[in-house]
């Protein structure tokens, strides 16, 4: 019992400090092009739309001013979800944030017209569950926009990814570099649309592999 409580001391403690240096650890990589990339996929962006573990908020100036309905941030991290409160109240007063892990979402079946998600498949617990909420509060013919860091096709660099994860896991709030997302996204209710290979700029080889694409609910 005891060593419970303070393993989710510690855990909490990690989690505030994460949230606290997110946006500084990818401050040169959003520079040199993570940031434009996000800007491409966002303005796929269309309706009622709900992004997925949305962090500090570094995808909010990047949605299209115009043309949006709903904006909802989901966002189960307490420390996320502070700064994000606050940068949407200086940014984008009209979008809400809620505290939802994805894996459960709180909202109604065929809810939304776009799910947004942006390096979180990585870190969920049970990427086929996330998906299959994302397809269920999805709107006939809603989409699905991704960008995700994978695991890499190169055989040594995925090996590297296999024997890393345990560590990276764990400093990483929970983030695994070796996920086959495209392979859980075949095998998920959506339909795969567009995809493409990209690079992460400025970091380090494990986490360079992007996915970034689009699914839709049939
Ligand atoms: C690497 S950060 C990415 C943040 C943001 N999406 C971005 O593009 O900068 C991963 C985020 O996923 C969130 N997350 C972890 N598990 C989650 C879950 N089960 N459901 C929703 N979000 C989750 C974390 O709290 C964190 O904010």
């Amino acid at each position: 019992m005891v060593s419970c409580v303070a393993t989710r001391r510690s855990l909490s403690s990690m989690g505030r400090v994460f949230a606290a240096i997110y946006d500084r650890a990818l401050a040169q990589t959003e520079a040199h092009g993570l940031a434009d990339k996000r800007a491409a996929l966002l303005a796929g962006a269309r309706g009622d739309v709900l992004e997925l573990g949305a962090g500090t908020g570094l995808n909010l100036p990047r949605y299209p001013r115009d043309g949006l309905g709903r904006l909802v941030l989901s966002e189960p991290d307490p420390h996320m979800a502070r700064r994000l409160r606050a940068r949407v109240a200086g940014e984008r007063p009209g979008a809400e944030v809620v505290e939802a892990d994805a894996a459960a979402l709180p909202f109604a079946d065929a809810s939304f017209d776009t799910v947004v998600a942006t390096l979180v498949m990585c870190t969920v617990d049970d990427p086929p569950r996330v998906l299959r909420e994302v397809a269920r509060v999805l709107r006939p013919r809603g989409r699905f926009l991704f960008l995700e860091h994978v695991r890499a096709h190169d055989a040594r660099t995925a090996r590297w990814q296999d024997r890393i994860r345990p560590l990276w896991q764990r400093v990483g709030a929970g983030c695994r570099p070796n996920r086959d997302t495209l392979a859980t996204l075949r095998a998920s209710p959506l339909e795969v649309e567009e995809v493409r290979d990209d690079r992460m700029p400025r970091t380090v080889p494990l986490v360079r592999p992007l996915l970034i694409g689009e699914a839709s609910r049939p």
